[in-house]
């Protein structure tokens, strides 16, 4: 094993976290696709993070690992955050805080681009409530951390001890669940005896990004992460990512630095706004259902594959090149779109 693997190990080891996942998640390649000859000899990998074992899995647990122990350390009884009303983070922190007999609140905006039944009231809705967290579903134009402010108070007056979470969990400590993974990665890369040169992932809140980059670069590898930003545009995404991944590393190791040139955002497959279907997420969606097996999410995966896609059609990779994507969950989104699939 690499040194630089233990020094990212030990740095890890400093902050308290409670483990969520069985284990590593599986690296798959996808082989029916990387046949396919508009792909242009690319090899295509997907490192299986849909498949961590709770609350129906995702990105979020690997996050929620440290969030929780953070919370955990302070003596928290609640846990509270906030996102869309889909939020795939609001589903896994209520999945979490079941498990481990905590409370859960979770602060819900309503989305500008869908209203239909669906996406109201199945997928992620419908499964924050089974986990039994207590919803509050804000009226438009309300500004979800200062109502967080405001309930925390509350809670506080009630005699709770709340810990909040940012949007996504993605906080320096929360981005340190991908920080892990990098070197998760990176490990299961030399088992496999081979080098991915890049990784590529959704980016929405940006802490899966910045954890993975500040991972690499502690452990001094040459994989590139490149993300499809969902939410932001292509420059606020950036700005954010670098100023995350500098955090992170703060926290890992004050000597490494970044380059700024080491952020990679592409903002070309966002669409007309964060959640909004686009003609090539849906083509990804279906491609990967429909000659791999595998299921993606309509807001961050399927449009993160979407760019995957085109840039491989393209030819911005030379034949051979093998790239992974993470499949980072949120399968629950694509019951809330039942209508952009019809
Ligand atoms: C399924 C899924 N993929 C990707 C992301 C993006 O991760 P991040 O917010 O860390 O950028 C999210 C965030 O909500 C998500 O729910």
């Amino acid at each position: 094993m690499p040194n630089d693997l233990n020094h990212l190990d030990a740095a890890l080891a400093a902050y308290p976290r409670v483990a969520l996942l069985e284990g590593p998640t599986p690296i798959q390649k996808l082989s029916r696709l990387s046949d396919l000859p508009e792909l242009n000899g690319c090899q295509l990998y997907v490192k299986r993070d849909d498949l961590t074992g709770l609350g129906g899995g995702g990105n979020k647990l690997r996050k929620l690992e440290f969030l929780l122990g953070e919370a955990l350390a302070e003596g928290a009884d609640t846990l509270v955050t906030w996102g869309g009303l889909q939020s795939n983070h609001a589903r896994l922190t209520a999945a979490v805080a079941a498990r481990h007999g905590l409370a859960c609140e979770l602060i819900l905006t309503p989305s500008a681009v869908r209203t239909d039944d669906d996406f109201c009231h199945n997928g992620n809705v419908l499964l924050d409530a089974l986990f039994g967290a207590k919803v509050h579903r804000l009226a438009r134009g309300v500004l979800p951390d200062a109502y967080a402010t405001q309930l925390v108070d509350t809670l506080k007056g009630q005699g709770k001890r709340p810990f909040v979470m940012p949007l996504g969990g993605s906080s320096p400590r929360g981005s340190l669940g991908y920080a892990a993974c990098a070197g998760e990665i990176l490990r299961q890369a030399e088992a496999l005896d081979m080098h991915f040169e890049q990784i590529i992932v959704p980016n929405g809140s940006a802490g899966t990004h910045s954890g993975l980059l500040a991972g690499v670069t502690l452990a001094g590898a040459s994989t590139q992460i490149l993300g499809y930003s969902v939410l932001a545009t292509e420059e606020q995404a950036a700005t954010t990512t670098l100023e995350k991944t500098r955090q992170v590393l703060q926290l890992l190791d004050r000597s490494t630095t970044l380059a700024d040139h080491s952020i990679r955002v592409d903002g070309s497959q966002r669409g007309d706004a964060y959640g909004a279907p686009t003609e090539a997420m849906l083509e990804a969606v279906r491609l990967l259902a429909s000659q791999e097996g595998l299921l993606t999410d309509p807001v961050y995966g399927g449009k993160a594959f979407a760019g995957l896609l085109a840039a491989v059609r393209r030819g911005d990779y030379r034949a051979g090149s093998n790239l992974l994507f993470v499949m980072t969950g949120g399968m629950p989104g694509l019951f809330a779109y039942r209508r952009a699939f019809e």
